[in-house]
């Protein structure tokens, strides 16, 4: 075998020699360096167990005799046992002195992966050690890839809890629709979980192997928002010094979700809306068509069909959009949800600011379902945060949630005189219009002048 060294850097693999005959460590680091494989050396057991907790290694070369005196090899085989315990997938390969092949099946049975007799045949060495790297990258990259998709699984789709009535229509859409490739707009109020229906919708749909790319239309200046979508060629406009791919290009064979679709420009919604109709864009600033297949989830807390009736947003666009539309109830249409959602949210915070608490107190609890909730699900998982933050005991009281209690829930109104109930929708409605007493008015379904007769009777 031939011993000069390779020219390139880059090892071919790492090896780990054990032998108590340092003859035989030096001739084997001598050929195997001189493959181009990266070599550290063991003469007793306990260098080898050191070397193995110390890094991983692609193979491990060993002989089974340590004590000079026996060539039982049972020695040999406890080693390898706590070899495999701290490293279960490193490939072992035994070295037994001629004569002594029983040994070696032993240790294969075991659990080594091939065996070398001593004298050693160089080529058939090289040969074993070359196998079991190879062997052992692909079992490496296979674990990686698996260790990646759970992390996919898990971290992909997101957390979603859904235990109330009203949400159950949601569960069974996403069920239903997840898998297909049907365009899918999501309403709702703010903080009522869109992006977490968006994520779910597309870890069970059949593209959730290619990325999920996001634009939000809310948080793009109108000047840039064309070519963020789209791309465009060096020399489009003064900024573009280079060519730039858009959303859609990345998010071809995959899906995109466009966040806050209210916000696309109306100038914008002609293209946006060529590209769902036949699957065709171009970069800005280039007449080369390009084709894009991409799913389309979209999401708003705007009423489109009002913005349509407003003409801020297209008709065509809106139906192309929604073909399924999936609506998520404000928090307070889902009491029901409250208690879970919170316990949810504690165990997430406490773990994160290690804090041992685990769980709520009647009367917090109690705060919590009567709410309003005007943020919605976001909401409720801030002010747990908060609540985590500031608790002193194990278990989170009304005081930590620091709710504010300014206007009386509508339990609470049920307790309040009919006179009470009047004031308290005037003050409202006058702080909705700004104070501007007509608007107010209107709205009350009452006269100016009736109005102005009860803000005196009740001092406001
Ligand atoms: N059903 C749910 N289960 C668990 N967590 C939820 C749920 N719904 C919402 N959340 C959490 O509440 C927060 C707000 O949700 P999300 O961002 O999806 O709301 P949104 O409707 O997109 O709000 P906005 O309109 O303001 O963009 C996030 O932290 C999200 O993880
Ligand atoms: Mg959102």
């Amino acid at each position: 075998m031939p011993l000069q060294s390779k020219p390139e850097m880059k090892t071919n693999g790492r090896v780990l020699i054990a032998d108590d005959q340092p003859d035989v460590l030096e001739a084997l680091r001598l050929m195997l360096k001189g493959e181009g494989f990266e070599i550290e050396t063991a003469h007793s057991p306990a260098g080898i167990l050191a070397a193995i907790e110390a890094r991983d290694f692609d193979v491990v070369l060993m002989d089974l005799n340590y004590t000079r005196d026996t060539t039982s090899g049972q020695e040999g085989l406890d080693l390898l046992a706590r070899v495999q315990s701290m490293d279960a997938t490193v490939p072992v390969v035994v070295m037994t002195a001629w004569g002594t092949v029983d040994i070696a099946v032993e240790a294969m049975r075991r659990g080594a992966r091939d065996f070398i007799q001593k004298p050693w045949d160089n080529a058939r060495l090289l040969t074993i050690v070359r196998t079991q790297v190879e062997l052992s990258a692909a079992l490496k990259r296979g674990q990686r890839l698996e260790a990646e998709n759970r992390l996919l699984r898990t971290d992909g789709r997101p957390t979603m809890i859904a235990e109330s009535p009203a949400m159950q229509p949601v569960l069974q859409l996403i069920a239903r629709v997840g898998p297909s490739d049907a365009n899918v707009l999501i309403t709702g109020e703010p903080g009522t979980g869109k992006e977490v229906v968006a994520r779910t919708l597309y870890a069970v749909s059949s593209r959730s192997s290619k990325p999920m790319v996001t634009v939000n239309a809310g948080g793009l200046a109108e000047g840039i928002f064309e070519s963020e979508l789209f791309g465009h060629v060096k020399g489009a406009f003064t900024d573009a010094k280079t060519d730039r791919v858009g959303r859609f290009e990345l998010a071809d064979g995959g899906t995109l979700f466009l966040d806050e679709i209210a916000n696309v420009p109306m100038n914008l919604q002609a293209k946006l809306l060529r590209v769902l109709e036949i699957g065709e864009m171009e970069r800005v600033g280039s007449s080369r068509t390009k084709r894009v297949d991409a799913r389309v989830i979209s999401a708003t807390n705007a009423n489109l069909a009002d913005e349509v009736a407003n003409n801020r947003f297209r008709q065509d666009l809106l139906f192309r959009l929604n073909t399924i539309e999936i609506h998520l109830p404000a928090l307070r249409e889902r009491r029901e949800d409250i208690p879970v959602l919170a316990s949810h949210f504690l165990s997430t915070h406490a773990r994160r600011y290690r804090k041992d608490l685990t769980s709520f107190d009647h009367p917090a609890m109690q705060a919590l379902l009567e709410n309003p909730w005007q943020g919605n699900v976001r909401e409720l998982n801030h002010v747990i945060e908060r609540a985590v933050l500031m608790a002193q005991d194990k278990v989170v009281r009304t005081g930590d949630l620091a709710l504010r209690s300014s206007s009386p829930s509508s339990a609470r109104l049920e307790e309040m005189s009919l006179e009470e109930v009047e004031a308290f929708l005037i003050k409202k409605a006058l702080a909705r219009y700004n104070g501007n007493v007509s608007h107010a008015a209107n709205a009350l379904g009452l006269s100016r002048s009736a109005l102005y007769r009860r803000l005196e009777r009740y001092g406001l």
